[in-house]
Order: C-alpha cells, then sequence, then structure tokens
C-alpha cells in the first residue's frame, strides 16, 4: 500500500506549549549532531496531540531537529504506526488480520467496522467520530481476535462486543481495555491451571489492564494538559509550567504529587551515578523486606498505624482523591480505621508496609502510588494533578 501525504492539509502546525517543552526535553537525550534520533518520538507526540499525523507537522518535527523535510516523510510514510489522514475524532480503530486474528474471527469484526463506521479502511464515518483499518500482527495472538483502539488492547473480541465498545465509546465513555471474554490475561480459555497466586491474591485485573484503567486516556488527544509529561532524564517534568517560566513539579513520576521532593540529579552518590536522594527515594518508596530460609524476599509486616473508630464530626476524607484509591480501596481503609488524610500523611515506612500487607486484593498499591506523598498535600490543603482532575469530574 502506498503511504502518501493527505491531499487536504491544514496550513499550520504548532505543538502545544507543554508537547513543545517535551519534545525539547526528548532531543536533550541525545548527543549534539544527533539530535534526529529524536525523529519519533516527535512525530508521535504530534500524532498523539492532532489525531493524524499532518504535512505541517513532519515539517515542523524536521525544523526542530535540523533534517530535511525528506528524511522526516521518510520515517512517517515507512511506519504505519503513523497516520497520514484524517482519523475520526473519537477513536480509530485498528483491527488485526494476522493469522491468528483472521482464523478466530478478525474478518467479523472488519464487517462490524464496515458497516459501523464507513465501508473502506481510513474512510471515516459519517459522524465524524471513527475510523478504522486493518494492521499487521499485533502481537496478542494468545487474545485473537484484537484491536488497537487509541493507546489500548482490547482482545478475545467477538463482533458483538466490538459493536459494544463502540457505542460505549460513541457515548464518550472509556471501556475497559484486556481480555473482553473474562479472561484475566492469556491463560487458558478453560481457566488457569499454574501461577494461580493472581487468583488466590483475587487481583482482577492484569498489569496492562489495571494501568490502562488507572491513566483511561486510550482515546484521548494528548496535548500536555495531562501533567506530568515525563522528562526525568532532565530532572523536570515537562508540563505548561515548565514552558511559561513557572518552576515546573519537581515530582515527573506519574501519581506522585507535583511537591513531592525529586533528588537532584547531580550529586552522584556512587559509580552507577544514583544520588543519595535517589538512593533514599528507592529505599523509602517500597516497604522493608527480608529473605526467607530459601532465600526468597518476604515482606516485613511493619507495624499497625494508628487508626480511629470512626470519622471525624465534620466527615471523612474522600480518600479517592488519592491516586490508586477507588471506591473498593476507600472502604477497605475506612473498615480498617483510616477515614483522613492526615492519617495517611503520618505514615513511615513501617506502617506503610503493615497497611500495604493488609489491602487484600490489592497489596502494595501504597508504596506503588505514593500515597502517603499525596495525602500530605492533601492534607495541608494543597492539590496533586490527580485530585485536581478528579474534582473535575476528569478522572
Ligand atoms: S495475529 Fe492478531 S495479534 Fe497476532
Amino acid at each position: 500500500m502506498q503511504r502518501r501525504l493527505h491531499a487536504d492539509q491544514p496550513d499550520h502546525f504548532a505543538f502545544t506549549a507543554a508537547n513543545r517543552a517535551w519534545a525539547e526535553a526528548q532531543i536533550k537525550k541525545y548527543p549534539d549532531g544527533r539530535q534526529a534520533s529524536a525523529v519519533i518520538p516527535l512525530l508521535w507526540r504530534a500524532q498523539e496531540q492532532e489525531g493524524w499525523l499532518t504535512r505541517p507537522a513532519i515539517e515542523a518535527v524536521a525544523e526542530m531537529l535540523d533534517m530535511a523535510y525528506m528524511r522526516v516523510l521518510e520515517v512517517a510514510s515507512f511506519y504505519f504506526m503513523f497516520q497520514l489522514q484524517p482519523v475520526g475524532k473519537i477513536a480509530h480503530i485498528q483491527i488485526c488480520g494476522t493469522t491468528s486474528c483472521m482464523i478466530c474471527g478478525a474478518e467479523d469484526l472488519v464487517a462490524v467496522c464496515q458497516e459501523v463506521i464507513a465501508p473502506k479502511a481510513h474512510q471515516i464515518s459519517a459522524d465524524g467520530n471513527f475510523s478504522w483499518e486493518e494492521v499487521e500482527c499485533l502481537g496478542a495472538c494468545a487474545n485473537a481476535p484484537m484491536a488497537q483502539i487509541g493507546k489500548d488492547y482490547f482482545e478475545d473480541l467477538t463482533a458483538d462486543k466490538l459493536r459494544g465498545l463502540l457505542s460505549d465509546l460513541a457515548a464518550g465513555k472509556v471501556p475497559q481495555a484486556g481480555p473482553q471474554n473474562g479472561r484475566f490475561a492469556a491463560e487458558p480459555a478453560g481457566g488457569i491451571t499454574s501461577l494461580t497466586e493472581f487468583v488466590n491474591a483475587k487481583i482482577k485485573l492484569n498489569a496492562s489492564v489495571q494501568l490502562a484503567e488507572d491513566i483511561g486516556d486510550s482515546v484521548k488527544r494528548i496535548d500536555g494538559t495531562e501533567v506530568p509529561l515525563l522528562t526525568p532524564w532532565i530532572d523536570k517534568a515537562a508540563n505548561g509550567a515548565a514552558n511559561s517560566g513557572k518552576t515546573p513539579p519537581k515530582a515527573a513520576v506519574r501519581g506522585k504529587p507535583a511537591n513531592a521532593q525529586k533528588p537532584s540529579a547531580k550529586a552522584t552518590a556512587d559509580k552507577t551515578g544514583v544520588t543519595k536522594a535517589q538512593a533514599q527515594a528507592s529505599s523509602k518508596a517500597k516497604p522493608p523486606s527480608k529473605r526467607n530460609p530459601v532465600g526468597e524476599a518476604t515482606v516485613a509486616p511493619g507495624k499497625k498505624p494508628r487508626t480511629m473508630k470512626a470519622p471525624r464530626k465534620a466527615g471523612a476524607d474522600d480518600l479517592k482523591l488519592i491516586k490508586g484509591v477507588g471506591p473498593k480501596l476507600e472502604t477497605i481503609l475506612n473498615t480498617l480505621g483510616f477515614w483522613h488524610f492526615d492519617q495517611i500523611a503520618k505514615w513511615g515506612d513501617d506502617e506503610v508496609a503493615w497497611v500495604d500487607q493488609n489491602l487484600e486484593g490489592f497489596k502494595g498499591r501504597v508504596s506503588r502510588d505514593n500515597w502517603v506523598d499525596q495525602a500530605k498535600l492533601l492534607a495541608s490543603g494543597g492539590e496533586t494533578e490527580f485530585s485536581a482532575r478528579a474534582k473535575k469530574g476528569e478522572s
């Protein structure tokens, strides 16, 4: 298939301020004279911002990287991940049509796309919301047939399931990614026969799906407002503040509050380049562990934090403003005797280890999502990026 620039092109492309700051930070990853190495991330960010790659976007990237337009066009037209024509406003659906998926029903999925979206690949639906194409193997063959929608994989599909996904997306919902037939991951359809700890731990979603759920941006355009855009190699988050002259938040890790301390990249602590602050931060992030007699790491039981029998008279805090705490975890926390941000803010490593061990099917979430730093900020009346979004109903 020939991949050419689309006939209708906009006059202009510009990265948003935050995306530009992020793109400039990408370029800094590479030595002088090797800026062209950033061409794929920059093209990808341009596509994430606009939905597809326009000629002005390709030219803008070429100028940022001091490359000939033709060289950047060569990259954009070589990789199928780059869309050289407009896509649906809500989502572009990529149906895998390679062997496993074809055998398991990809043609039915294509038929749904033809019926619901448009008869031909890369045509946009009449309402402008969707487009589709058939792509080569996306590497999820054990969950065939499958489709990539936006950033996430939707697996074990049937025609009806795909119809349902399209109608959810049209209604503004972001459906849960991953297997659509109740499978946890790629275990046998008849049920798991080994590695049963996930079942025993009652973990409902595999790690990829959980991450997709946590982020919730499957089909969202990325304009940089979804801080933090990570640029840890220059010790900054590239967000709106970074480009507006304000001090950027120091914590550049998704889920950390904007005021959490990030170690300096400078004060080198050892030959590996790990700074003392980084070493301390890393040891703080993990609950204390030791080894059992056969050498496996075991987590220390920790120390039970002070609890309360009931919330204070003014009412419990909304613990769901802590990233990583959903309704179920909030109930568990309340049951354990935790109702307020300032309770969580006081937990030290031992307390974190104890709570992490007592979260039923959510073990390890306290340290994984750094609840303590988030709670400190919320208890002091501040906002995390997540809590601000949650209050606006965007999370
Ligand atoms: S054949 Fe469809 S994901 Fe591999």
